[in-house]
């Protein structure tokens, strides 16, 4: 079967739809995979626990404080598990997750979890529609939980409107494709690289630009929660190290390129969001340059390539994108950058947009791939950009067209050489 091999944490928490979880559960167990369930207090005044046990041959954990289950039920449980998915998801569910309470088993094991977390909404018109609720299924959006549904239709209470669990067969499409995702990207390697290098001119003025680092943690994030193995080389970033990556921290242009030149071999897809200096001082003071009646003049050489070289590098069957952030002639310049680079996809973004790009919690990018497909993106979170951003990865590997392309139109190519 399958997903023989998989197995995901089911929690099932205090909606009238819980019922219509049985189901779906039935159909999952069918096509192999190990479910194992957890029920809040709510959930099982609505529906038994036995029902679940018998639908899915394994034992069904209620409390954090069960007689006959050990004492770190909520770690142990968590452990070697493909996917955690929250069906029916309460407002309450919701909002205690958002806010990273943990006061039964269920809450307590969804902070445990550190994996792919999909949520299933279903309540009340008016409670689904409540600015709370709305905000708490942001913040999980935010942070990369996938959330399905909820759909329109007559709710238990009576109400007509948005709130239903959204329809089974969805939310199965949902989990097996995540699930099969993973499967995907399961042992592969992901290099991405974010923030902002600093080229030394004293022992405390620097040559910098304010990239925060956002761009390349969402992504890092994103493909983490996907189930791949992630490097995350970090340039002068403040955010705080993302779950299940690997970070490795550098100040210069020149230790980017020397951690990233060290892992890209083994890499599958390789991101350059970094916003790396293109030129270093040629000389460095270790102590204070002292201010003086006259100017300064620093001379300054470039900095090593490292996009271009990890095009020149580049093996089959590797992935390689860059970020070509612009200030004017937005497609066009990305465009010469791919095909200059030997990259496989560009994100291009406007840089002289208010609320856009450097620093910014939101992006607008143009994906442009090398067969020619250009993507424009509305404004959105720089998480939600990550997802997609990912897609387009997902795509060219899955369409080979990473390795040599011909499809390359050859006017671009000559563009590049000319430039
Ligand atoms: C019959 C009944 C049906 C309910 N259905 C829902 C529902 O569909 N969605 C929801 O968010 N809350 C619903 N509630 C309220 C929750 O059960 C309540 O908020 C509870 O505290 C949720 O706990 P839990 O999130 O730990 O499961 C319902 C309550 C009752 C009594």
């Amino acid at each position: 079967m399958k997903f023989a091999e998989k197995r995901m944490i089911l929690g099932i928490s205090g909606g009238i739809a819980a019922y219509k979880t049985a189901e779906l559960v039935s159909g999952l167990v069918q096509r192999g995979l190990a479910i194992d369930v957890i029920m809040t207090q709510a959930a099982q005044a609505l529906v038994g626990s036995k029902t679940f046990q018998a639908l899915t041959g394994r034992g069904v954990y209620t409390s954090l404080w069960e007689e006959d289950s050990s004492p770190l039920a909520h770690i142990q449980v968590t452990a070697q598990t493909d996917l955690f998915a929250v069906i029916p998801a309460t407002a309450n569910i919701i909002a205690k997750y958002a806010a990273g309470i943990a006061d039964d088993l269920l809450t307590t094991a969804l902070l445990a979890y550190d994996g792919a977390v999909l949520i299933a909404p279903a309540m009340n018109l008016r409670m689904y529609k409540h600015p709370a609720t709305q905000a708490n299924l942001n913040v999980l959006r935010g942070r990369g939980v996938e959330i399905v549904g909820p759909s329109e239709g007559r709710l238990a209470c009576g109400d007509e409107g948005e709130g239903r669990l959204a329809p089974l067969a969805q939310i199965e499409f949902h989990i097996l494709r995540l699930l099969e995702r993973q499967k995907e990207l399961a042992d592969r390697l992901v290099l991405v690289t974010a923030g902002g290098t600093r080229e030394k001119i004293d022992a405390v003025r620097f040559i910098g630009n304010p990239a925060s680092g956002r761009m390349g943690y969402a992504l890092a994030r994103a493909y983490a929660l996907r189930g791949a193995k992630v490097v995350l080389v970090s340039a002068n970033s403040s955010l705080p190290d993302p779950y299940g990556v690997e970070v490795v921290r550098v100040h210069s242009a020149d230790d980017m390129a020397s951690a990233v030149f060290e892992r890209a071999q083994e890499a599958q897809v390789v991101i350059m969001a970094a916003a790396v200096g293109d030129y270093t001082p040629k000389e460095t003071s270790s102590e204070k340059i002292k201010k003086g009646a006259g100017g300064l003049t620093l001379e300054l050489s470039p900095t090593v390539d490292i996009l271009a070289e990890l095009g020149k590098r580049k093996r089959a069957g590797q992935v390689l994108v860059g970020f070509a952030a612009e200030s004017d002639q937005l497609e066009e310049n990305a465009r010469k950058k791919l095909v200059a680079k030997n990259l496989d996809l560009v994100c291009a973004n406007p840089i002289n947009e208010e609320g856009v790009g450097f620093a910014s919690e939101d992006n607008l990018l143009t994906l442009i791939d090398s067969s020619g497909v250009t993507t424009r993106l509305p404004l959105m979170s720089k998480d939600e950009v990550a997802e997609q951003v990912i897609e387009r990865i997902i795509e060219i590997i899955s369409r080979g067209e990473n390795i040599s392309p011909d499809n390359l139109l050859s006017h671009e190519r000559k563009d590049a050489e000319d430039g």
